[in-house]
């Protein structure tokens, strides 16, 4: 395989604006150079694809950039770091220029205005959207942009393995050293069998989430944290990995994986939770009722079900103008059709289910990681955005400015990076084929069980224990299979979601504090978020 001046492993919005920047920066310069896009299955299955709110960004007369701001740092409950959410609330209008620019559609009024949603902790209309599908139409068209460059090669059905650094040429590679470098990173090819290497002065890591470690999630089967896990084996740095952010509403539909969205959009638009019997809740909760941000809400329906022993809740869209209704939300309205509900007559069912993961690799404000030439962009960093909570559609934000950021960072230290000669090719000698395929699924499903029953939305000391406990069993038992067995994308994912469940126990249990999307029941609230804050690379040095 050739060498590359660009590796970037994922072709969500991340990993795709992140290229098509590369790429028109360089052709204006007239200047070749190659850059590879590598996604585990084909090119549009992605976080990206499934996102149904919208983006957000301060375009409306009434808002500004100050509340922009506030609302992210409330819901984040200011465990953010403020310089990162002014620059990504700063940067935003450019970087969604951008996207128009590449061709993505946003709705519009008749008046020819945009069309902006409110959704939950949002004190201002400021989410720009199409339809319910707003992330496949920003897939579509970044896919577009991205294909029109001669310079980008997309690899679909590549699964990245490993990312190289010294350690592979033999050095034993301790915790933090600063000299860390990545020169790519071993690649399955999927079609073939075989293990590639996949050399570049720069490698991206836009990998996306984590939702499968859970039993429900909102995440497609795509989303296993192999981009956390690769960085933390290379020694990277990650962080707030125990703010997992559970969405309040997905459709409750038993045994269904993923589970279906109903977008918060669609509480912006006057959707309202109710009990089986149509009486609310939310005022029991919080002033801000349905549209409080979104710990607050899962606490609240996941309270509501386990007070009156029922497992799901209610939303009710009935009393709102149906034609709206549908113009708005085709893609959720048609879902739940299919499903036995017609939104004119009935409640829709609903029930919290895993959605985002708020901590991820570390990176600076330029998305770099600790390990030279290698960044993180997207839903696999943490940038400090969302402190210990998201508020709603700031993903997709945070992956375009950041993008962006990390190209701007790019394209100054190009060529800068020396790649030896000697990185040897995959080894797997004394490695068989493992004939126990069901080792894997029977071990997914007992990690699965793990974390939902013990590391969800409220938790206590005892079941994390527990569940820490379980892991490491998992850890043994799974370490030994891989070290038999030939690679396959069953086996390394299981392997990166245990790396990955093990960061959230342990900074989940090192956290003393309630604070946003960790509640342990077991604490009483602390006024003071940041004090007893355990920092992550401390967590991180008891490895598993
Ligand atoms: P992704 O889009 O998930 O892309 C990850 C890429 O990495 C994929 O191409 C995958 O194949 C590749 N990959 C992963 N591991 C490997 C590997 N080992 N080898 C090769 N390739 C690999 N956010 C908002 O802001 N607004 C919304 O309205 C919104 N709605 C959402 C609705 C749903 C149902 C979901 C699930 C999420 C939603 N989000 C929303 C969150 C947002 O969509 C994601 O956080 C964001 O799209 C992540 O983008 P990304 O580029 O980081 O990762
Ligand atoms: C949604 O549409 O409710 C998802 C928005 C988000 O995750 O930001």
């Amino acid at each position: 395989m050739p060498q590359f001046d660009f590796l970037i492993i994922g072709s969500g919005i991340a990993g795709l604006s992140y290229a098509a920047k590369l790429a028109r920066h360089f052709d204006e310069l007239k200047q070749e150079i190659s850059i590879a896009v590598i996604t585990k299955v084909q090119a549009d299955e992605t976080n990206t694809k499934y996102a149904q709110g919208g983006i957000a960004v301060v375009w409306a007369e009434s808002d500004s950039f100050e509340k922009h701001i506030q609302d992210t740092m409330d819901a984040g409950d200011e465990v953010n770091k403020r310089n990162i959410v002014e620059i990504v609330v700063r940067e935003a209008p450019q970087r969604i220029q951008e996207l128009i620019d590449y061709g993505t559609r946003f709705d519009k009024e008749k008046g020819g205005e945009y069309d902006l949603a409110k959704e939950g902790g949002h004190s201002d209309h400021r989410i720009l959207h199409f339809k319910d599908i707003t992330g496949a139409e920003i897939e579509r068209a970044l896919l577009e942009e991205v294909n029109r460059h001669k310079s980008i090669q997309v690899f679909t059905h590549y699964y990245a393995v490993e990312l190289i650094t010294q350690h592979h040429l033999g050095e034993t590679v301790y915790r933090y050293r600063e000299d860390i470098q990545c020169y790519g990173a071993y690649v399955l090819n999927r079609q073939t069998g075989e293990v590639e290497k996949f050399l570049a002065k720069t490698t991206m890591l836009a990998t996306g989430g984590i939702g499968n470690i859970y039993q429900s999630t909102t995440n497609p089967t795509i989303a296993t944290g192999d981009g956390i896990a690769m960085a933390y084996r290379a020694k990277g740095v990650c962080d707030n990995m125990e703010f997992i952010q559970f969405h309040p509403t997905s459709f409750y539909q038993p045994g269904q994986k993923p589970s279906f969205l109903i977008s918060e959009a669609v509480r912006g638009f006057g959707g309202i939770l109710k009990r089986a019997d149509g009486s609310t809740f939310m005022e029991i909760y919080d002033d801000r009722l349905s549209l409080a941000p979104r710990d607050i809400v899962a606490r609240a329906i996941d309270s509501e079900m386990k007070k009156n022993g029922v497992d799901h809740v209610y939303l009710d869209v009935r009393h709102l103008d149906y034609d709206k209704f549908l113009e708005h939300f085709p893609n959720i309205t048609e879902y739940c059709l299919k499903s036995g509900i017609d939104v004119r007559k009935d409640m829709i069912p609903v029930v919290p289910a895993q959605h985002y993961m708020c901590g991820g690799i570390k990176v600076n404000e330029w998305g770099k990681t600790n390990i030279n030439f290698l960044y993180a962009v997207g839903e696999c960093s943490c940038t400090g955005l969302h402190g210990s909570n998201r508020l709603a559609s700031n993903s997709l934000l945070e992956a375009v400015v950041f993008g962006h950021r990390a190209y701007e960072s790019t394209v100054e230290s190009f060529n800068k990076a020396i790649t030896p000669s000697n990185i040897p090719e995959w080894d797997d000698s004394g490695t068989t084929h493992p004939e126990e395929q069901v080792l894997v699924t029977e071990m997914t499903r007992e990690l699965n069980s793990i974390m939902s029953n013990y590391v969800g939305i409220v938790r206590t000391d005892r079941r994390m224990k527990r569940a820490y406990d379980r892991l490491e069993l998992l850890h043994e038992e799974h370490e030994q299979l891989y070290r038999e067995s030939k690679v396959s994308v069953a086996i390394c994912e299981l392997r990166n979601m245990i790396s990955v469940s093990y960061l959230i126990i342990k900074m989940a249990m090192a956290r003393r504090e309630n604070i946003g999307l960790h509640y342990n029941s077991d604490h009483v609230n602390s006024e003071h978020a940041h004090s007893d804050r355990v920092h992550s690379d401390r967590v991180q040095s008891d490895q598993i």
